[in-house]
């Protein structure tokens, strides 16, 4: 547990009095679009904060917009191709007001860099996810008349100090990232390609930041990292030095399972969230912590990629089938009813039926309240695509893909069925897509409730009496 005594005033200081920087007046427009991970969408709230201090001020029309900026995905093939077919829809602004800077951010960015703009023309700018503290200077060289990039990967860059601006579209729920970048070399993977090496934020500027968002309005945050239960902190050290410290030094290390203890204590009122845990490094303490908080929302994406011990290992997933399995039961005995998500990745590198129906298996054994389910796409330079053939042919990949998402969705209804009939405590973060006189909300176990409007506003925690379900969604009134 960290002792609000250890708190050091004088930093904390510090940090509040950069928050509290002047604002610049806004002249000029630039128009954010975030593809990717929740990690993407955070860090374009950063680059909206940054940019703001230069005098740009959000737009939502591309056409009023001076800058044009796409914080872009490299996960899948996919990803990308969206990201490339979305740069040919600008060729037609562009013609008209030739003046308009575009620029790409994020991880394909990180990924091609120069390449980008040899591919790309209509790129006027490439720029990393640790170097946007860089995109005043770089906007100012494209003033020149020259084409900027910047890409270089930092080893401490947390940009712990900047307030982001608020993106998203409601004003209940905000992301809060807690570290960046990510040490594991998964063989499919190309975040650590193209975010680095793990480093985790000062505690203190996190907590700031969750009463920052508390104090204006929101009820919850998602505290994100690709690797949360890896999360260390001792001083500003890095994960190796501290890893040298003696014994005794160590014992003031903060991990997840203290950050989000010290989280929970100082910001009672508001629910907090945390995403991705990985099945390697979540331990005990995370799962108590989360018991013993009521404001820790009870559900947890474990992300497995498959069921089978051979595929794990080619993945180098660092566990296996059994370890994973005794998580999920460390889970469903520390937190009865806590909710439960998963990644899977069908068809990666020589993968048989033997190993498909191992993953089926495991997912009966789990049976999962929701999952993100994908075929294998290899990454360049990654270690799978240098070292196996992706072979399982493309018709199967599908087939399989099919067959899992079939199987989830079964689950799914299955454990929305169990909650018709109770009373569900729902934080309302919007109207429902499908008609005004309908809001929508969250369970703590992160399951989407859908309920008329009555004399509800966004932003209610209200309880629900469950009437219905679909395999996505529970249906209910206001208790
Ligand atoms: N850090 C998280 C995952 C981040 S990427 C974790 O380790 O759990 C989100 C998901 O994308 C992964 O969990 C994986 O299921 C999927 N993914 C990553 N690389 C992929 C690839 N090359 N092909 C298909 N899916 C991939
Ligand atoms: Fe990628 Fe693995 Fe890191 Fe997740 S833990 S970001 S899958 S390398
Ligand atoms: Fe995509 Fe980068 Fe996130 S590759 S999933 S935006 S870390």
């Amino acid at each position: 547990m960290i002792e609000e005594k250890k708190i050091d005033e004088k930093r904390q200081g510090e940090i509040l009095s950069i928050r509290s920087k002047s604002k610049t007046i806004a002249t000029k427009k630039m128009y954010l679009e975030s593809y990717g991970c929740a990690m993407n969408f955070s860090d374009s709230e950063i680059v909206a904060s940054i940019l703001q201090d230069e005098g740009y001020s959000t737009t939502k029309e591309i056409e009023n917009a001076d800058i044009v900026l796409i914080n872009t995905c490299s996960i899948r093939e996919k990803a990308e191709q969206t990201v490339r077919r979305r740069l040919k829809s600008f060729l037609k602004i562009k013609r008209k007001k030739p003046e308009l800077t575009i620029g790409i951010l994020g991880c394909m960015a990180e990924r091609l860099k120069t390449k980008f703009l040899e591919q790309e023309k209509i790129v006027d700018l490439v720029v990393g996810p640790d170097a946007y503290r860089e995109l005043p200077k770089l906007i100012k060289e494209l003033e020149d008349g020259r084409k900027a990039v910047n890409v270089i990967l930092s080893t401490e860059e947390t940009y712990a100090d900047v307030i982001p601006v608020r993106l998203g579209n409601n004003k209940v729920t905000a992301f809060i990232s807690i570290m960046r970048g990510c040490d594991n070399m998964c063989s499919f993977c190309v975040v650590p390609f193209t975010r680095g090496r793990e480093r985790s934020r000062d505690p203190l500027s996190i907590v700031n930041e969750i009463q920052n968002v508390y104090e204006n309005g929101y009820k919850e945050v998602t505290l994100l990292g690709q690797n949360v239960d890896s999360y260390l902190w001792n001083n500003g050290l890095s994960k190796k030095e501290i890893n040298k410290l003696p014994l005794q030094n160590q014992k003031n290390n903060i991990n997840f399972a203290k950050l989000l203890e010290f989280s929970a204590k100082k910001c009672p009122n508001i629910r907090i969230r945390f995403s991705t845990s990985h099945p390697q490094d979540m331990g005990d303490d995370v799962l108590y912590t989360m018991a013993k908080y009521k404001n820790i929302c009870k559900y947890i994406h474990l992300p497995v990629q498959s069921g089978s011990s051979r595929i794990l290992k080619l993945m180098n997933r660092g566990y296996s089938r059994d370890w994973y399995i005794d998580r999920i039961d460390a889970i469903k005995r520390i937190i009865p009813n806590c909710g439960i998500s998963m990644d899977i990745i069908t068809g990666f590198c020589s993968e048989t039926d033997f190993d498909h129906n191992q993953t089926l298996s495991l997912m009966n054994y789990v049976k999962y309240d929701f999952g993100y389910m994908f075929k294998y796409s290899e990454r360049p330079n990654t270690l799978a695509q240098r070292k196996y053939k992706d072979d399982v042919d493309e018709k199967i990949k599908s087939k399989r893909l099919t067959e899992i998402i079939t199987l989830q969705q079964k689950h799914s209804l299955h454990n929305n069925k169990k909650h018709v009939g109770s009373i569900k405590e729902v934080l309302v973060e919007g109207y429902s897509k499908k008609s005004k006189d309908f809001l929508y909300g969250r369970t703590t176990q992160n399951t989407v409730a859908v309920f008329p409007k009555e004399d509800i506003k966004i932003g209610d925690l209200v309880n629900i009496k469950i009437n219905d379900c679909t395999s996505a969604t529970l249906l209910g009134n206001k208790y």
